[in-house]
């Protein structure tokens, strides 16, 4: 089962929160269980102290002469000294119970002879325990002792087990109201945690929506400028770039496809059209073989663009630019038969993949070739400016109008209104722009100071380590 992220939360939150109810009642309970200890013993002392103060002006009022009759004495005491709720007084007058207080006690103490007997035998006064019909009760006993020969103790009884039950009401009326309140916070909690997790499942359930239909162009809606409205906005950003790769690629598969589709209409129209004549049949086969080799040129390339998209296209290595720059030529010459020239050589060793720039390089010489004619000037040229390598060609042919600078070096533009030539695939320029793009620089086409077009294609410089 999955766990959602808002029961977690939810749970989280009850844990901690159930934790510091359970802590808050327990210190409560203690708290107050101590207090009623201290309060008891307190209210025991202070009976003590009653009697002793009205003793002494009992013996005042007869003139300094102790009263004879200890159990008129004890019972005027209990006369006009009334015991608190949940308390009581009887006296012990010669070893048995004399008086009682006239307010009836939760439970009878003085009808238990053990209890009296064991309190008639305390000398000093004394605290102690007992148990009752109506539970523990925390008693003290006073000695009196006075002209009256028999000996006499007023006893204080408190009934602890009455005050601890209030205690205990009142810290059940505490956890009740806390476990209430408890689940009250997990409801709010699961309401608040709902309206805050929405947007996350907007966001997931439009994600599962899109990756099952393949839908790219549906978008989230971006409210507010919280965490949740930058997924979103991050979220809408990647379909952004994830449509518009799709997009190239589609458009991609479908120029090949187009692409390839002409050379094998040709192909099938020459076979069908092949007679018995032994002269027609070598011309079909070097037009056919030659409508294969222009297949296999465009398969080639179409591998190198798309392995360009992709990482490890470059294998780095020292590169001499001067040696690039002058072997290139070397290669070039044997394209045509054009005035071939080493225009500028830089003295610098980069780290770049040589082969690729041999490639792009022998892409703009082939260029170069098919837009000039024999005896045209093409110059190649390596220079460093700054912080950037450049290398170029430039031809004395008809140049590349302003508005096509930009267009030709998209896949499969060919043929401006200037170039007669039908036979290249429109390949070359944007296989030139991947491998300078995979260097980390860019290429672009401007006027040959001799005339025709310009091909440079700039790279940042990286010294070699
Ligand atoms: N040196 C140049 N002078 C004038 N125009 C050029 C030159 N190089 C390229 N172009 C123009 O740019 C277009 C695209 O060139 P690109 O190299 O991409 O394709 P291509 O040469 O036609 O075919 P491919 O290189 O695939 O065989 C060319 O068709 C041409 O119109
Ligand atoms: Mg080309």
């Amino acid at each position: 089962m999955r766990v959602t992220a808002r029961a977690r939360i939810v749970g989280w939150m009850l844990l901690v929160a159930g934790i510091a109810l359970a802590v808050a009642v327990f210190a409560t309970w203690t708290f107050l269980l101590k207090r009623l200890d201290d309060r008891v013993n307190a209210e025991l002392e202070n009976e003590v102290e009653k009697l002793r103060g009205y003793v002494r002006t009992q013996v005042a009022a007869r003139g300094g002469r102790p009263p004879d009759d200890v159990s008129r004495l004890l019972a005027d005491y209990l006369a006009v000294n009334a015991p608190d709720r949940w308390e009581t007084f009887f006296t012990i007058v010669d070893g048995a119970a004399d008086k009682i207080t006239a307010v009836a006690p939760p439970a009878r103490l003085d009808t238990d002879d053990g209890l009296v007997r064991r309190l008639a035998a305390a000398t000093r006064p004394t605290a102690t325990w007992a148990e009752s019909e109506a539970g523990t009760v925390r008693l003290a006993v006073i000695p009196v002792r006075v002209a009256d020969p028999r000996p006499a103790h007023l006893v204080v009884a408190v009934f602890y087990d009455r005050q601890r039950e209030e205690i205990v009401d009142a810290v059940r009326v505490l956890a009740i109201a806390g476990v209430a309140a408890l689940g009250l916070a997990g409801a709010a909690g699961w309401l608040v945690a709902g309206r805050v997790l929405a947007p996350v499942r907007l966001v997931r359930q439009t994600a599962e929506a899109i990756s099952d239909s393949s839908d790219l162009t549906r978008r989230l809606e971006v409210t507010g400028n919280d965490d949740v409205a930058a997924l979103a906005a991050t979220f809408n950003h990647m379909l952004d770039r994830l449509e518009r790769a799709f997009a190239v690629q589609r458009e991609f598969v479908d120029d090949a496809g187009h692409e390839l589709r002409t050379p094998i209409t040709v192909i099938r129209g020459h076979l069908e059209l092949m007679g018995d004549d032994p002269e027609d049949r070598a011309q079909t086969l070097a037009l056919v073989t030659d409508e294969l080799d222009r297949m296999n040129r465009i398969v080639d390339d179409l591998l190198t663009l798309a392995k360009a998209e992709q990482p490890g296209f470059l294998s780095i290595e020292q590169v001499e630019l001067a040696d690039l720059t002058v072997s290139v030529v070397a290669k070039a010459r044997a394209l045509g038969d054009r005035k071939w020239r080493v225009e500028q050589v830089a003295e610098e060793r980069i780290a770049a993949d040589r082969q690729r720039l041999t490639q792009a390089l022998m892409q703009l010489a082939a260029n170069a070739v098919r837009h000039t004619r024999d005896g045209d000037e093409i110059a190649v040229g390596s220079a460093v400016r700054g912080g950037t390598v450049e290398l170029w060609v430039s031809d004395s042919g008809p140049g590349v109008p302003p508005e096509d600078r930009e267009r030709i070096f998209g896949r499969f533009v060919r043929g401006g209104p200037r170039s007669g030539s039908q036979d290249g695939a429109g390949l070359g320029l944007a296989i030139v722009r991947s491998i300078a793009r995979a260097h980390g620089g860019d290429v672009h086409v401007e006027d040959a100071p001799i005339g025709g077009a310009r091909f440079v294609i700039t790279i940042p410089l990286r010294e070699v380590a």
